[in-house]
């Protein structure tokens, strides 16, 4: 019941502040963001790397209002990998980029954030690495999957992320698994209308199942983004009987969550990529962790009293 009332005061500029300014706030936030700066998040990446785990990096923010504000998204992506390059940490790390920090909800967006993206998956190229397109709520996608078709024209390994709550996503499953892309499976974070979306977890379980399938009997790269342990068993029993050695595939889990399943399955020898967010403009992306797990928020609401 909490999580659709989280999520509604995810896009509340209100809360925003209020949350933002909270006593307590910080120590929360630190368990799912990897700090606000380039500097902060290197250190991260080569531990991460110490311990056999590849990450895929985001530099937190998204519905951006100003073209500015775009140019400076792309503009801190590409600060990152050439920080990447010079620390030799090209091939561990990847990005994951949200379109509308890039603009894409703007005048004209659809262009702008293309030829945002293009640059920082150009940069990406360059040292050896791949972006992924994060998916976001359902009325951005059709625009996400045309960049992505787009990008993937120069560069194929550009990766996308489907979400299993989406009645549309078993079809884009098996049109992306056809054309050999990398795809992300996820549940989906978003609030999503009945209209469009499944409401009843039990559903949402089932059709991740169901989309993993087709994943995993297609063409493609298919990338696992989940921390449910019921899922990560039957995904590992549907790569065995398609065939897929370990390389063909990969598991993701967020920084800050079930770290000690990160470990496990790197020590099994399945490629683990923790999904790493940092930066400043944090809240759309902590609200999203707390509306997934209501003891995260009594946590959070702990924190502030005893401070
Ligand atoms: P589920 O919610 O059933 O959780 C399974 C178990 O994992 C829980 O019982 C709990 O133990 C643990 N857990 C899950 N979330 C937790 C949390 N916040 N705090 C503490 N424990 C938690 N979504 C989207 O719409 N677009 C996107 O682009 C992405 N990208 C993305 C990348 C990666 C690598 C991951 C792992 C996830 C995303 N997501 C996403 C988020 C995704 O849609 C989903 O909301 C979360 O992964 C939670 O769903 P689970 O599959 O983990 O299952």
């Amino acid at each position: 019941m909490l999580g659709p009332v989280i999520l509604a005061a995810s896009r509340s500029d209100k809360m925003r502040r209020f949350v933002s300014s909270a006593p307590g706030t910080k120590q929360v936030v630190d368990r799912f963001i990897a700090g606000e700066t380039v500097d902060d998040v290197l250190p991260v990446v080569q531990d991460a790397a110490a311990k056999g785990l590849e990450v895929t990096l985001d530099v937190v923010g998204e519905d951006i209002t100003t073209r500015e504000q775009a140019a400076a998204a792309r503009d801190a992506y590409l600060e990152l990998i050439d920080r990447l390059r010079d620390l030799g940490l090209g091939t561990r790390a990847e990005m994951s980029v949200k379109l509308s920090m890039f603009g894409q909800a703007l005048e004209g967006g659809h262009e702008l954030a293309l030829a945002n993206v293009r640059a920082v998956v150009e940069a990406a190229a360059a040292i050896g690495t791949t972006v992924t397109l994060d998916a976001e709520d359902h009325t951005t996608l059709d625009s996400m999957f045309a960049i992505h078709e787009e990008l993937r024209k120069d560069f194929p390994g550009t990766g996308c992320v489907i979400q299993s709550y989406l009645f549309r996503t078993e079809d884009d499953a098996r049109r992306l698994a056809a054309s050999g892309s990398r795809v992300r499976l996820v549940k989906g974070a978003y609030k999503e209308p009945a209209s469009v979306a499944f409401q009843d977890k039990a559903e949402i379980d089932k059709a991740y199942v169901r989309i993993l399938k087709i994943l995993m009997e297609g063409e493609g790269y298919p990338m696992i983004g989940t921390h449910d342990p019921r899922i990560i068993s039957i995904a590992q029993e549907l790569a065995r009987r398609a065939g897929r050695k370990l390389d063909e595939y990969e598991f993701q889990m967020l920084y800050g969550i079930r770290s000690d399943e990160h470990l496990r399955l790197a020590a099994e020898g399945h490629r683990m990529r923790v999904y790493t967010a940092y930066g400043t403009d944090w809240y759309g992306y902590f609200m999203r962790r707390l509306a997934e797990k209501p003891a995260n928020l009594l946590f959070f609401v702990r924190s502030m009293i005893t401070k």
